[in-house]
């Protein structure tokens, strides 16, 4: 098993105030799922499955409380085989964006829907996600190339850039080159609960019997703060 994974599973073990946040965002998840099957890709440290244990949670790294090991960019699944597909910070880590949708079309049934949440590049998150390592956002990537310049990198290198080119600055090409898929939701999540929880790192800002108050706060918040500060963006594309 790659060491990462069970880094990051022993983090998820000891950090209430991580599980709180993420519980929020997983019951989002949920809620935007279309009925029958769901796949799980990029599951890592498998924390999905405490919420929802029917989903068949894959990496391309192994690990043994995952279903399967999948590559996004080669699903080893037959065409029509899934109602749903997730993924939590999963997109912005693959090399070839572009192969992946045309995977996540094959095997998602008609009326099936793609689910996400991803890190948003904002006036304010930008600042914290381009100066605190390790993942760096490169605006001048184009994630609708057809080939990747490095076809294969390191399942945990990324780009934090390509969610928010994808889904906000190229929204118009990326329908263009993907008009099976249609934008069902791409709202800002995430003002400042996520970001003091430390996310996966080992301290945090605020303890974990704050978050459910900061998040209906934040919630009062996003319509007016989400474009100017959001983290992440929850991302619902639906199969037509
Ligand atoms: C930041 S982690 C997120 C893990 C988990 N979803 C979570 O929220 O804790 C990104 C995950 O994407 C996986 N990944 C990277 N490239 C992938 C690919 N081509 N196919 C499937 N998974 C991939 C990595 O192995 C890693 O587990």
């Amino acid at each position: 098993m790659d060491p990462r994974l069970d880094t990051r599973r022993r983090q998820w073990e000891t950090k209430a105030v991580l599980r709180e946040v993420y519980a929020d965002l997983y019951r989002r998840m949920a809620g935007a799922l279309a009925p029958g099957p769901t796949l799980e890709i990029g599951g890592g440290s498998g924390n999905l499955k405490a919420y929802a244990p029917q989903v068949c949670s894959t990496d391309v790294l192994e690990a043994p409380w995952l279903d399967a090991i999948a590559d996004a960019q080669a699903l080893p699944f037959a065409p029509s085989s899934f109602s749903n597909i997730v993924m939590f910070d999963v997109l912005h880590h693959l090399v070839r964006p572009r192969v992946f949708f045309s995977e996540a079309i094959r095997v998602l049934q008609k009326g099936g829907r793609l689910v996400m949440v991803e890190p948003a590049i904002t006036p304010v998150s930008g600042v914290f996600y381009r100066f605190l390592p390790p993942e760096p956002v490169v605006f001048r990537a184009d994630p609708l190339a057809e080939t990747a310049e490095e076809a294969r990198r390191d399942a945990f290198e990324a780009n934090q850039a390509v969610p928010t080119l994808l889904f906000r600055k190229r929204r118009v090409e990326f329908q263009r080159a993907f008009p099976q898929l249609v934008f069902r939701d791409t709202s800002f999540l995430s003002l400042f609960t996520y970001p003091h929880s430390g996310g996966f790192r080992s301290w945090s800002l605020i303890p974990s019997a704050a978050v459910p108050g900061l998040l209906r706060l934040e919630d009062a918040l996003l319509p007016i703060l989400g474009p100017l500060m959001a983290f992440r963006m929850f991302v619902v594309l639906e199969r037509t």
